[in-house]
């Protein structure tokens, strides 16, 4: 089949590639010059594990290309994705501005029958706005469905290739019939599509993210209970996970949630409920107590050495706001990395891919380390903010050898209170009781 995909970030990249990888001829495009020029050189512009070899040889093989040219991209395709960026705008709202602008282009180049699919996450009602906009400008006939993704960052190739479910709002038999086949070699082994008017498939999206987001939320909480009352989180979140009704998925606590996803749409569900006259009360609790989590390291370390962090430095491990990923959008860690620095602090960080992003927020006012250990000389206390697998299992004497003071944050519990008292440190991590060292007698 002819697709073309219009947006090349996170989503359209990945998107683009797999497509072409079962073997259709796929347009990708994206009004982003540099972007378009770096990814015909082979160059990927994101992290995304296993994205690079994809791309390469579905180029190679002249099943993908990418292009500015949006209109030709229209013009030679019969099914047209629409995966640009839809960011919060001033009142939390999802801003469709990409999105219609895209579909606007889409209707000045129709040269036939096509079907259109946001692919971006967009509130309900838009692919009415989308199909307003389109024929505006055209008398063809064009089919507009909803095809929200569910891809997770960091593990997105493998969560296109082999999805859960494929949701598929369509309006009409025949697209529903086209947009089966093109996701039929994704579901051999037996995942579902979902066919659904388009309203149900748009809301599906939101309520899938904000499901994720209130566990997250919610354990978080009850987190900060368990510490104030001597229970431990890990027995708990076993305790409720091992619950069939429950499951254990996304039951860990942490900083709160971040990346360019749950924050914003949360926020735009709250929006979209609100301006229903249904009650968003729920949402909105989630979003405070994530606002709440995090502040939470910057929280303890002021606790722990005050107001006042001039002269002070630390370490941090992690940017991303999870591994896997070099996205750094609404990461926890710039929330305490902004603190410690407004409070006179000097922070050394390290992150296995997100530190090139991270200088786009922070600059120079952070030193970027080439490995964790280098971030630790001298600093008062290192704090971890991401669980990459790399630090999961640290030699623990080097850390505390290296720090002026053995005193360690953890916001994602990679280590044993016990174990990290035992190794001398002075250890606070989430929803579980903090550790002092260990003295020994005599
Ligand atoms: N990132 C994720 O994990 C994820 C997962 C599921 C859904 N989504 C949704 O998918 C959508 C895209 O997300 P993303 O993370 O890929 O965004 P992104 O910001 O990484 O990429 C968006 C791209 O669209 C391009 N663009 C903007 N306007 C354009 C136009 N008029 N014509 C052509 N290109 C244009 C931008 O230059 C950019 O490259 C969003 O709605 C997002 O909520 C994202």
């Amino acid at each position: 089949m002819n697709v073309a995909v219009i947006g090349s970030g996170y989503v359209g990249l990945v998107v683009g590639a797999c497509l072409a990888e079962s073997g259709n001829d796929v347009v990708s495009a994206d009004i982003d010059e540099r972007k378009i020029e770096r990814l015909n050189q082979g160059e990927v512009p994101i992290y995304e594990p296993g994205l690079e070899p994809l791309i390469e040889n579905n180029l190679k093989a002249g099943r993908l290309r990418y292009t500015t040219d949006v209109v030709t991209a229209v013009r030679l395709s019969d099914i047209i994705f629409i995966a640009v960026g839809t960011p919060p705008g001033e009142d939390g709202s999802a801003d469709l501005q990409h999105v219609l602008a895209v579909a606007r282009t889409i209707g000045e180049a129709m040269n036939g029958e096509k079907i259109v699919i946001t692919k971006s996450t967009v509130p309900v009602g838009t692919a009415k706005l989308v199909r307003a906009e389109i024929e505006a400008h055209t008398d063809f006939t064009v089919h507009v469905c909803s095809n929200p993704e569910f891809l997770k960052e960091g593990a997105a190739v493998e969560d296109f290739m082999k999805p859960d479910r494929v949701v598929l709002g369509v309006d009409s038999e025949f697209a529903g019939e086209v947009l089966k086949d093109l996701y039929a070699p994704f579901v051999r082994s037996g995942a579902s599509i979902l066919l659904m008017d388009v309203p149900s498939a748009e809301i599906t999206k939101y309520a899938a993210n904000a499901m994720l987001a209130t566990r997250i939320s919610f354990m978080n909480m009850i987190a900060r209970l368990c510490e104030v009352t001597g229970a431990d989180v890990n027995h708990v979140r076993a305790g409720i996970g091992s619950d069939e009704r429950i499951g254990s998925a996304f039951l860990y606590p942490g900083v709160g949630y971040g990346g360019s996803c749950f924050p914003k749409d949360v926020k735009a569900l709250i929006r979209t409920t609100r301006e229903n006259g249904v009650d968003a009360s729920i949402l909105e609790a989630v979003e405070h107590t994530n606002d709440g989590q995090k502040q939470l390291l910057l929280d303890r370390i002021v606790e722990r050495f005050g107001e006042n962090l001039s002269g002070r430095s630390f370490a941090v491990w992690g940017l991303a706001f999870k591994p896997n990923t070099d996205d750094m959008r609404e990461a926890p860690s710039l929330v305490t990395i902004e603190g410690l620095l407004a409070r006179g602090a000097s922070v050394t960080a390290h992150d296995p891919v997100a530190m090139d992003e991270a200088r786009r927020h922070l600059g120079t006012r952070v030193t970027f380390a080439a490995t964790n250990y280098d971030t630790l000389n001298g600093a008062d206390a290192l704090v971890i903010h991401t669980e990459w697998q790399p630090y999961r299992n640290p030699d623990f004497a080097r850390i505390k050898t290296a720090l002026r003071e053995p005193v360690v944050f953890d916001g994602r519990n990679l280590w044993d209170p016990e174990d990290m008292a035992r190794h001398g440190f002075e250890y606070t991590c989430v929803g579980r009781h903090s550790a002092r060292p260990h003295v020994r007698e005599g």
